[in-house]
C-alpha cells in the first residue's frame, strides 16, 4: 500500500474527500442541465419565467464556467456552449458585447480612476430629488440627448437606477395608487419584452398586477401601459394603443438610439426609461436613468430605489458618467484624429452590415424563414432617410415549423421562442448584439438550413 507523507493528517484527507464530493455533484448538476433547460426553455412557463434576458445567460455561465473562473476582465463568452463535442451558438439573450471592439479601439479614453476614499458618501446630491445622482452623469445624460437628439431633457427630473430593470420597478411603484384595495393593471401590447410579466408580478404585489396584450386590454379603471419603441422582440415603432382615459404611460426607450433606429423627434413623454446596456453596450456596469415629468412620481420613483438598494452604486454612475463623456465627444468631434467616427456612426454601420448579411442569408432560405419588414425614416442624428437595424431579428419559421425556437435548436442555434413574449412560438427573437465570431457561426448555421 502506498504510504502517506506525514504532512498528510486525517484532518487533511477528509476536506480533500469532502472537495471532491463537492466537485462530483457539480459535475453532476451541470450534466443534468444541459441534458435538460440549459439549451432551452422547455421547462420555464413564458408568464411565470424570471427575468428572461437574463436567466438562461446565468445558467450557460454556470455550465460553462465549471472548469475556469470567472473573472470581470475576462471576455466571458456565453454565446457559444458545448453540447456533445459541437459548439451551440447562443443568440437567446441580448448581451451587447458587439461593442466590445469600439471600445478597446477608443483605449484608454475611457479610463477612470477611484482613489480608495472616493464614493464614500452614501449622498450625491441633496439639492435634487434624487439625492444619489451623481452630478457628472446627470450632466452627461443631459448632454448626449441634446446632441442625439432623443429625448427631452427640459422640465424633467433625472432619476438613476441599477439598470433600467430597477426603474421599472421604481416606476410601477411610483404610478400605483397607494390607496386602491385592487392592484393596478399593467398592459403592453404584444408581443412584448419578455421579462416584463415575471417583473411586474414576482413579488405578488399587492400594488400591480401584470394584465398581459395591451391591444385585448378591456377592463374599466386605471392602468399602467407600458410602451417599448422601437419594441423589443420586433424592432417596430411603437405608440400607446389602448384608447382610454385614466392610463398612465411607462415609455422604455432603451432602444431609442441612432444604431438602431431613425431619430425622428425628441421624445417628450411623461416617463421615459433609458439604459447604458442597449446604447453604449455596457451591461455590466448596471445603470439606467428615467426622465420623469412630474416632480411627484420621480419623488416616490427615488423612494423606491432608497427602500430597495439605498441608492446606485457610485462608482458606476462615475464609470457611466466618463462613457456617455467620451460617446458625446465622437458625436462632436467625429472625423478628427481623437475620433475617426463616433460611436453611433460606427454602431450603425455594424448594424447595417449584420442587417444585409441576415436579409440575404434569409432570402436564400427558400421560404423556411422570413423577417419583418421596415419603413425608411428621416434620421435627424444622421441627417438623413435611413432603414431601422434593431437590435433583435423577430424571425418567423414557415407554415408546419410549429415551434420555431426549438427547430432552430435542433440546428444547434439557440433563440428564444415567441410565446415568451405573448405571441406564436412560429416566431423567435434572435441576438443582434453578439461579438463578430458567434454572428457569424449563426450565420453559416442558418445558411445551411433547407
Ligand atoms: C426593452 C428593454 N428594457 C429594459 C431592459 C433592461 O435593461 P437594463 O440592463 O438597463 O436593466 C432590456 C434588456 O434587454 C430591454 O430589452
Amino acid at each position: 500500500m502506498a504510504k502517506i507523507p506525514s504532512f498528510f493528517s486525517l484532518k487533511h484527507l477528509l476536506v480533500l474527500s469532502l472537495a471532491l464530493n463537492v466537485s462530483l455533484i457539480m459535475r453532476v448538476v451541470f450534466e443534468d442541465e444541459r441534458q435538460g433547460p440549459l439549451f432551452g426553455f422547455s421547462l420555464i412557463k413564458p408568464r411565470g419565467s424570471s427575468m428572461a434576458d437574463t436567466e438562461a445567460s446565468q445558467r450557460t455561465l454556470l455550465a460553462t464556467s465549471s472548469s475556469s473562473s470567472i473573472s470581470s476582465s475576462a471576455k466571458t463568452s456565453i454565446a457559444e456552449v458545448e453540447d456533445s463535442g459541437e459548439k451551440l451558438v447562443n443568440l437567446d439573450h441580448g448581451d451587447p458585447t458587439m461593442y466590445e471592439n469600439y471600445w478597446e479601439k477608443i483605449g484608454e479614453k475611457t479610463t477612470i480612476v477611484i482613489r480608495g476614499w472616493d464614493s464614500m458618501s452614501y449622498f450625491s446630491d441633496l439639492k435634487s430629488i434624487c439625492w444619489f445622482l451623481e452630478p457628472e452623469f446627470a450632466k452627461q445624460v443631459v448632454r448626449l440627448h441634446k446632441i442625439v437628439g432623443n429625448a427631452e431633457t427640459q422640465g424633467r427630473h433625472v432619476v438613476v437606477g441599477t439598470g433600467s430593470s430597477q426603474l421599472y420597478l421604481a416606476a410601477l411603484f411610483a404610478l400605483s395608487p397607494k390607496e386602491s384595495t385592487q392592484p393596478i393593471h399593467v398592459v403592453s401590447a404584444a408581443p412584448y419584452y419578455s421579462s416584463y410579466p415575471s417583473m411586474t408580478d414576482y413579488q405578488k404585489s399587492g400594488l400591480h398586477k401584470w394584465a398581459g396584450d395591451a391591444n385585448n386590454f378591456t377592463e374599466m379603471g386605471p392602468y399602467i401601459e407600458l410602451i417599448t419603441s422601437p419594441n423589443n422582440p420586433d424592432g417596430f415603432v411603437r405608440h400607446s394603443c389602448v384608447n382610454k382615459t385614466g392610463g398612465a404611460m411607462i415609455y422604455d426607450l432603451a432602444y431609442y438610439w441612432p444604431q438602431y433606429t431613425p431619430i425622428s423627434s425628441p421624445a417628450d413623454n411623461d416617463l421615459s426609461l433609458f439604459t447604458v446596456s442597449k446604447s453604449t453596450g455596457h451591461a455590466g456596469i448596471r445603470i439606467g436613468w428615467a426622465l420623469v415629468k412630474d416632480p411627484e412620481v420621480a419623488r416616490r420613483m427615488t423612494k423606491f430605489v432608497e427602500l430597495n438598494t439605498i441608492g446606485v452604486s457610485k462608482d458606476s454612475q462615475i464609470r457611466a458618467a466618463k462613457i456617455l463623456e467620451v460617446v458625446a465627444d465622437s458625436c462632436e468631434q467625429s472625423g478628427s484624429s481623437d475620433f475617426e467616427q463616433s460611436f453611433f456612426e460606427f454602431s450603425y454601420h455594424l448594424m447595417e452590415k449584420r442587417w444585409q448579411q441576415l436579409r440575404e442569408t434569409v432570402s436564400k432560405s427558400g421560404g423556411i424563414f422570413s423577417l419583418p419588414q421596415f419603413s425608411p425614416a428621416f434620421c435627424h442624428f444622421h441627417s438623413k432617410v435611413l432603414q431601422p437595424h434593431p437590435a433583435f431579428a423577430w424571425l418567423r419559421c414557415k407554415d408546419g415549423i410549429e415551434d420555431c425556437e426549438s427547430f432552430l435548436k435542433g440546428h444547434k442555434i439557440l433563440t428564444r421562442g415567441g410565446r415568451h413574449f405573448g405571441a406564436s412560438s412560429s416566431y423567435v427573437r434572435v441576438s443582434m448584439l453578439d461579438r463578430d465570431d458567434t454572428y457569424k457561426m449563426f450565420l453559416k448555421r442558418l445558411s445551411s438550413i433547407r
